[in-house]
């Protein structure tokens, strides 16, 4: 068994205006997803604009539920509609970090990366101590009393990271997390994501649309299209053998 199983997993919204014919013939927008993330992976989702992505992640977070199929974490079912199975985001210790990413800009380097812990009803002294060990993880050390404004874009990053990071979770979902960075900055958080993956053992299932972001970080790769999986495989097999001519072209011709 693997630590995360995606077993014939689809996800259909309803369709907004119900007047149209058809109504309740929506397609799918994940489209019997088939896939398992061993422990300590580092995964890589790479795909189109609007291929279910971000959908796939939501619902592994149990942001979103899947209308199909079943979800396992760490071999415990967290989604299975069919037999009324449904664990809530809160009890899967999954972290996410999301792809508008968002430091509240009202509240210090501290504050924000305190907050899960503070919803969650931690103690004070807890509270201090992890904030602070995450925040010598993350490298922002002697930043903890600044304000997102007085930071810099891969600061913010950090920040969000930390966020994710600070509840300890089991996995870790990062959905375009360096789109808003420029280039420099993002190669180095590109390290630095991995570093901090490697050091925590975490299990990590990343979104990019960014081949060179993906082949770099990833032990493996998923290039996905229309709610499908096109092919599963380590950057080299995905470079060296695309199974067609969608994934040649995809990651041939993703920004570099
Ligand atoms: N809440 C929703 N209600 C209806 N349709 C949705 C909803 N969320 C997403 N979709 C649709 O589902 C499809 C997949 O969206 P998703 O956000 O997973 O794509 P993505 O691969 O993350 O794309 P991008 O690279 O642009 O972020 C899209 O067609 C989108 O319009
Ligand atoms: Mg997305």
């Amino acid at each position: 068994m693997s630590y995360i199983e995606f077993q014939q997993v689809t996800k259909v919204f309803p369709k907004e205006n119900s007047k149209t014919k058809n109504s309740n013939q929506q397609s799918p927008v994940v489209d019997n997803l088939n896939l398992t993330i061993e422990q300590g992976e580092f995964v890589s989702f790479l795909g189109p604009s609007g291929c279910g992505k971000t959908t796939s992640l939501r619902m592994l977070a149990g942001l979103e539920q899947n209308t199909g199929g079943r979800i396992s974490i760490d071999g415990v079912v967290v989604s299975e509609p069919e037999n009324n199975i449904f664990v809530p985001p809160e009890k899967r210790r999954v972290g996410m970090v999301f792809q508008s990413y968002a430091v509240w800009p009202h509240m210090n380097v501290f504050e924000n990366i305190a907050y899960p812990l503070k919803i969650a009803g931690r103690p004070k002294l807890e509270i201090s101590d992890r904030v602070q060990a995450i925040i010598d993880t993350v490298e922002l050390a002697g930043l903890a009393l600044r304000m997102p404004s007085q930071l810099s874009g891969g600061q913010q990053q950090r920040v969000a990271l930390a966020r994710g990071l600070v509840m300890q979770p089991r996995v870790l979902l990062l959905d375009e997390p360096l789109s808003n960075l420029d280039a420099k900055l993002r190669e180095k958080m590109r390290f630095d994501i991995r570093a901090i993956q490697q050091k925590l053992k975490l299990t990590v299932v990343y979104v990019t649309h960014d081949q060179i972001e993906a082949t770099t970080m990833s032990d493996r790769m998923v290039i996905m299209r229309d709610g499908k999986i096109i092919q599963v495989g380590t950057p080299e097999q995905i470079r060296n053998q695309p199974i067609n001519d969608f994934v040649a072209d995809f990651v041939r011709s993703s920004p570099r």
